[in-house]
């Protein structure tokens, strides 16, 4: 089963942060999960939240920022004073040094109209990058995934499921496109529905898994990946379990 680090290794720094993706790496983390948005003047920057506020030191909507504006503020030490002076990356600084064979999950968070605009530019992105490979782009958007997978067919994409639903059958069937995986929050994980996602030949990864419980009640259930903000914690509960 893949570990995932959610927002990087943000249960240890700054979510969606250089540190926090650093992190989760030197964690040895399968993979990691990042938050994408556009900024006022169309950069896409990694962040969860529309707003600011509560992961910086500064307040307002990610879209009233221009990227030179929103990079003035300080998204660490609102966590702990040693992250003081971090600023929130954009994606591409993020596919500077993102290592090749780890798996990147690239969320796109979408409002409104920026629905297409963030898949463009997360898939020119992608190209310029030459991040195609071991990238994962999912979205709880359905049709934002439609429009990267047209503009990069070979790309792998996931359906994010908020709440437990009873159409993810029919939504796999009716998309009408390759979809990779599924990824379920964890509250509706169960044996069950992993293995009709399976019959569908798609991968499961659950979203989040923190404790050490659940995450072996997923390994059990053969849940293909968890997403959890301590992962170097559930690499090493996992690897005691199961050897
Ligand atoms: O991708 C899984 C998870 O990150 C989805 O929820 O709100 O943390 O982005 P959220
Ligand atoms: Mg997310």
């Amino acid at each position: 089963m893949k570990i995932f680090g959610h927002r990087g290794a943000s249960g240890y720094a700054p979510q969606n942060t250089i540190s926090s993706v650093r992190l989760a790496l030197d964690q040895g983390s399968d993979g990691v999960e990042i938050d994408v948005q556009l900024t006022k003047d169309n950069e896409v920057v990694v962040c969860h939240d529309w707003i600011i506020d509560n992961v910086s030191d500064g307040k307002g909507k990610v879209s009233d920022f221009a990227l030179v504006e929103i990079k003035k503020n300080d998204f660490g030490s609102y966590f702990l004073e040693d992250f003081k002076g971090e600023k929130i990356p954009t994606l591409s600084e993020v596919l500077e040094f993102f290592p090749k064979d780890i798996i990147l999950n690239i969320e796109l968070k979408i409002k409104g109209k920026s629905r297409d605009l963030v898949a463009e530019k997360v898939a020119d992105l992608l190209l310029f990058h030459e991040r195609i490979e071991n990238t994962i782009v999912s979205s709880f958007n359905h049709s934002s995934l439609k429009k990267i997978k047209k503009l990069i067919p070979e790309i792998k994409i996931a359906f994010l499921y908020k709440r437990c639903i009873s159409t993810i059958n029919k939504d796999i069937s009716d998309f009408g496109m390759d979809i990779y995986s599924i990824h379920i929050n964890a509250k509706c994980a169960n044996k069950e529905i992993i293995k009709e996602i399976h019959n569908h030949n798609k991968k499961v990864y659950v979203w989040n898994s923190n404790d050490i419980e659940t995450t072996k009640k997923l390994y059990d259930m053969e849940a293909d990946g968890i997403m959890t903000d301590f992962p170097i914690d559930m690499k090493n509960a996992l690897w005691k379990y199961i050897t």
